[in-house]
């Protein structure tokens, strides 16, 4: 009994030890084991899922920005699994990639495996979304994920002219994902904006739904944004009462409550929504009409400032802002040694700036800066 439990745990972990090594995470859609670069080295990237549109643009910049300096790269998928990535993450360590690049899916699920990263001597970036709980990481690349936040919060501000207007304003909430710590950061950043509005009566949320565990979107899952939006609409707005702006942290849960106000509200209005990322059937219905804004975040710079952020990293270097400079980055980006504590301490974090897109300034800020082309019906697709 005893042999063949031993025997059974050997043969599980030598095929999980193959499919990770592999790559083939079960999203299916990884890349293949890479060795070493034309510069002897390679990198591993995790990231959490190709179901969400935009983790495929990163992959696919970061691949290329390493790959053109003559890294080997080795890119995992991990199907929003935390036990996949995990699993993924150990396959790149036993690879003996030199440095790798994180997105989480569960900021809190990563302790162990990076322990290990860390005794192995393998330098850890935190992309995007900060890992917590672990003191192997070395530093944080991300946008202001505040910022976008108060974007979407003075937008709504500034559409609905909070400060002049009458009033009262219906207003409804969908955030992100709780177990990445980005959904809060981007929640408050609204919330702190409106909140004032919110007291003083002049936006009002019938749902009663104003915190962030009663409007986080689990995995930021289009369908699960919008059953809970058709269940508000249906509870609370059924008897005819107006929506006037419904505040969503991306583009996923926006494209949710887009869909649920099409089959489940009676009004005529159009409503204020906001987004976050630009993904493309969300640029569609900003075109359209039916998303009001989207902030964006030019993730081919987040790629160029993770590639040099490693670089200096794999020459044993310890970056702090003099890598702002010295990179010569024509994008704005912040070095901050404050906002993100993982619970073991400060990461010291390089942060892009966030930009808010809507219907007019599509083209100026997407296919002008060639990040999208246009097609000849109007609409933006991602130019890689
Ligand atoms: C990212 C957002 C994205 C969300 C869902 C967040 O961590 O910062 O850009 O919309 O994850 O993928």
């Amino acid at each position: 009994m005893k042999v063949k439990k031993l025997l059974a745990a050997a043969l599980t972990g030598a095929m999980i030890f193959s499919l990770a090594a592999c790559g083939s995470s079960s999203g299916g859609n990884s890349s293949k084991k890479t060795s070493k670069g034309t510069n002897g080295k390679n990198v591993g990237i995790s990231m959490p899922t190709k179901s969400l549109e935009r983790w495929n643009r990163d992959g696919s910049y970061l691949q290329k920005q390493f790959k053109d300096k003559g890294y080997g790269v080795s890119l995992t998928y991990s199907d929003n699994k935390i036990d996949q990535q995990v699993k993924d993450i150990e396959g790149l360590i036993a690879d003996k990639v030199d440095l790798l690049v994180v997105a989480a899916i569960d900021g809190e699920s990563l302790s162990q495996v990076l322990a290990d990263a860390k005794d192995a001597n393998i330098p850890v970036i935190s992309y995007d979304r900060l890992i917590m709980n672990t003191d192997a990481i070395s530093y944080y690349v991300s946008f202001d994920n505040y910022k976008v936040g108060t974007l979407q919060g003075e937008f709504i501000k500034d559409k609905l002219d909070l400060d002049n207007a009458a009033g009262p304003f219906n207003i409804e909430f969908t955030a992100g994902d709780p177990a990445d710590n980005n959904a809060k950061f981007f929640f408050n950043g609204a919330m702190d904006v409106l909140k004032p509005y919110i007291k003083s009566g002049k936006l009002v949320v019938p749902s009663g739904q104003t915190e962030f565990d009663q409007v986080a979107t689990a995995q930021w899952d289009t369908s699960k944004a919008m059953s809970r939006f058709q269940n508000i609409l249906g509870s609370y707005y059924s008897d005819g009462k107006q929506l006037d702006a419904a505040v969503c942290s991306n583009d996923s849960t926006a494209l949710g409550v887009t869909q649920a106000i099409a089959s489940d509200y009676a009004g005529k209005n159009s409503i204020l929504i906001t987004g976050q990322d630009g993904d493309e059937a969300n640029l569609k219905n900003i075109v359209d009409g039916k998303q009001t804004m989207t902030v964006y975040k030019a993730v081919a710079n987040e790629a160029v400032a993770t590639l040099d952020l490693g670089v200096k990293l794999l020459s044993g270097e310890k970056p702090d802002e003099g890598l702002i400079k010295d990179s010569g980055w024509s994008f704005d980006c912040s070095y901050d040694t404050k906002s993100y504590d993982n619970g073991k301490g400060v990461v010291p974090s390089y942060l892009l700036v966030p930009t808010v897109v809507t219907k007019e300034n599509i083209q100026k800020e997407l296919v002008d800066t060639k990040y999208y082309t246009m097609d000849d019906k109007g609409y933006p697709h991602p130019a890689n």
